[in-house]
């Protein structure tokens, strides 16, 4: 694809992505605005990330189904994006620390980013991915993280509360440092994620 159908694709996703966020309300939705609209967006600095997959991709488009229901726009910005994303897997996690098979259903891209289609500015946004029956444990990190669910019955925790369920659309919003872990049921997951800040530290488990 040439490169400027990839930028016209990005900027359709990141639109979607912001017209939909803006009909939500809260700290992290307005953190995550604030950086979106600080970022250069321009055909000068597109980036065309090297694309790789991941086993966990055999779940995408059963998310993406249920992620159309959620939002057409977004949906479909995935599916055009789809062919150039760059899935990747934090180095230190492996089954041993999280679970056997966590690593044939874990993986996450940039879509902001110096894996995706523009360097962000300290400032990161993406897609991660879970297959069913997973817990991504108790883990942290400096930066400021909302996740954006586009699928539905997946569990969320912060600190000591317990593991709650939420639907697609919910705003995650975690705090600098705050202890958090998701789980997956039958369903895999889909979400948007963003670090808004201190990007450079990477998570770490507990
Ligand atoms: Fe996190």
């Amino acid at each position: 694809m040439p490169t400027n159908k990839i930028f016209e694709n990005v900027q359709f996703l990141i639109e979607s992505f912001e017209v939909k966020l803006k009909t939500f309300s809260g700290e992290g939705v307005d953190a995550v605005l604030a950086r979106l609209h600080a970022q250069d967006r321009s055909a000068t600095s597109v980036l065309v990330p090297e694309p790789t997959t991941l086993p966990v991709l055999r779940y995408l488009d059963q998310c993406l189904v249920e992620a159309h229901n959620f939002d057409v726009g977004i949906a479909s910005g995935i599916s055009a994006l789809r062919p150039h994303l760059q899935w990747r897997q934090s180095k230190a996690y492996n089954d041993a620390l999280l679970g056997t098979g966590f690593i044939e259903n874990y993986g996450w891209c940039e879509i902001i980013g110096p894996r995706g289609f523009f360097p962000g500015d300290d400032f990161l946004l993406g897609l991660l991915m879970l297959g069913p029956s997973q817990h991504y444990r108790d883990h942290f990190h400096p930066a400021p993280e909302l996740y954006w669910p586009l699928t539905s019955a997946t569990e969320w925790r912060m600190s000591e509360e317990p593991l709650t369920p939420k639907p697609a659309g919910s705003v995650i919003w975690h705090r600098p440092n705050v202890i958090h872990a998701t789980r997956t049921g039958v369903a895999p997951l889909l979400t948007f994620w963003s670090w808004t800040q201190d990007t450079a530290t990477p998570a770490r488990l507990l």
